[in-house]
């Protein structure tokens, strides 16, 4: 293509260096906008025809032409050029081709500056939607599983070493808990995404008498940015958006690593579904949790996307530059990672077989009852340090002998301690060790079905959101 059939092409004397030309090109990677951007463009022809700056023949012109680029597009029919740059430049190129003079009316009162920022916007907007999505799937998911094991013994860990016995529905809570707040932060962030920056045009504003309310409120935005300079130039919210992110890919990384555990023979707590595991060309017994292991991996990523789009808007002058259009490739490659995530995880959840039996002796091997030991003396007026100093003893004679609290009788409790009596069997036993941890928040199945039960409700009132 020569200089003079560029959109821009008129104050230029040589053709652009091919190189340069590939160089420059964002086409490849920002077509994936193309709906967005003729949404954008659709609105914004619209209200230029409400004002008067637009004929109704050349809107409707613009309308339909732009109603069969989205179709040629969407049948594969649409030739990307790079020659032309963008996708906006490609669209715009098309329209014209289409349908004359009026495609050429089209880019008036804004800029592929204010045109990007509102594309990307939107695209956002439309990503965030379908991840809370995914997010609610997995809530939904999470809830069921922790309602069936609301009473199943697990060994709970601090230093990952057996600490007490909590409940698996438990453990699930915690997680569903994680992803709550992720959700909660993904509609924070959305309230900044939706702010309208057409109008602005280049960086200050358009001489036409635009109207940017109606424009927002065609393209569903809760409000327009107020400064032009800063509408144009603005990328907080893809940023803000990437630590959200950032944040959920930890969280999935910390379920990922867990299942991980369970599912090795050491641990033996929960199966894993043969279709989310691959074996190994050389080891024939062996089960791989590729699943859980590349959504562990997945998170640097994700979180290398968030230091890109930090230090792409760092020290970055007032208003648009053309290092924004970097802005694009890390952005969506997070929107495909954690889409991609989240379903593998959600998919994952309902199909996950704990070995109840295996989960409750490791339970009981680590003498996880203790505490629960030197709380029963504490109730007998013992203080809780030399509670904790006579079970300590109690536990340092049992790895010796190699025995478990319970195999330990009466009397050879009495030697430790005389208040110990033959009640001593109910408390050392797991069940009664959970249940007594009745309150809010604590690990009692009671209480996780009355957390599961609250939790409902939370998921059913945000879901409107
Ligand atoms: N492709 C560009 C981007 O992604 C669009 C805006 C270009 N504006 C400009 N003045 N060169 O940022």
């Amino acid at each position: 293509m020569s200089h003079q059939d560029k959109l821009w092409g008129g104050r230029f004397q040589e053709p652009t260096d091919q190189f340069v030309e590939r160089f420059t090109a964002s086409v490849l990677f920002d077509q994936r906008m193309y709906s967005q951007d003729i949404r954008g463009s659709m609105a914004h022809a619209e209200m230029l025809f409400q004002v008067g700056i637009l004929s109704q023949e050349e809107w409707n012109a613009i309308a339909e032409g732009l109603t069969q680029i989205k179709a040629e597009i969407e049948s594969g029919q649409f030739e990307w050029r790079v020659d032309l740059e963008d996708v906006h430049m490609n669209i715009e190129a098309r329209l014209t081709d289409r349908i004359g003079i009026a495609g050429k009316k089209l880019h008036t009162g804004r800029s592929r500056n204010d045109q990007v920022a509102t594309d990307i916007r939107l695209y956002m907007r439309d990503s965030l939607d379908a991840i809370r999505g995914l997010l609610q799937r997995l809530m939904q998911t999470l809830l069921d599983r922790a309602e069936e094991e609301a009473a199943t013994i697990m060994p709970g860990f601090t230093h990952l070493q057996v600490a007490q016995p909590v409940t698996f529905g438990h453990h699930l809570m915690a997680w569903f808990e994680m992803i709550w707040r992720d959700d909660e932060r993904l509609i924070d962030v959305r309230r900044r995404i939706n702010r309208m920056p057409l109008g602005s045009a280049a960086l200050a504003g358009t001489s036409y008498p635009i109207d940017r309310v109606m424009t927002a409120r065609l393209l569903g935005f809760d409000a327009i940015c107020e400064n032009s300079l800063d509408a144009v130039s603005d990328r907080d919210f893809a940023i803000e958006f990437c630590s959200a992110a950032s944040l959920m890919m930890m969280h999935l990384s910390r379920m990922a690593e867990e299942l991980v555990l369970w599912s090795s023979s050491q641990f033996a707590f929960v199966e894993l579904p043969d279709r989310f595991c691959t074996g190994s060309s050389i080891m024939p017994q062996k089960k791989n949790p590729d699943v859980p292991e590349l959504l562990r991996g997945k998170t640097g990523r994700v979180y290398g996307h968030l230091v890109s789009l930090l230090t792409l808007m760092k020290s970055q002058p007032l208003a648009y530059n053309k290092d924004n259009q970097e802005d694009k490739e890390p952005l969506f490659d997070t929107v495909d990672t954690l889409q991609g995530c989240l379903r593998a995880m959600s998919d994952m959840v309902p199909h996950l077989q704990p070995d109840r039996q295996r989960m409750r002796s490791a339970a009981l091997q680590g003498y996880a009852t203790a505490t629960d030991l030197a709380d029963y003396l504490v109730r007998k007026n013992l203080p809780f340090r030399d509670a904790h100093e006579v079970v300590g003893k109690i536990v340092h004679f049992c790895i010796e002998q190699n025995l478990e609290l319970t195999d330990l009788t009466v009397a050879q409790f009495q030697q430790f301690h005389k208040d110990i009596g033959s009640d001593i069997y109910h408390v050392l036993a797991l069940e009664g060790s959970v249940s007594l941890r009745n309150h809010v928040g604590g690990t009692a199945p009671a209480q996780v079905r009355e957390a599961v039960r609250r939790a409902r409700v939370r998921l059913s009132e945000s879901a409107g959101n």
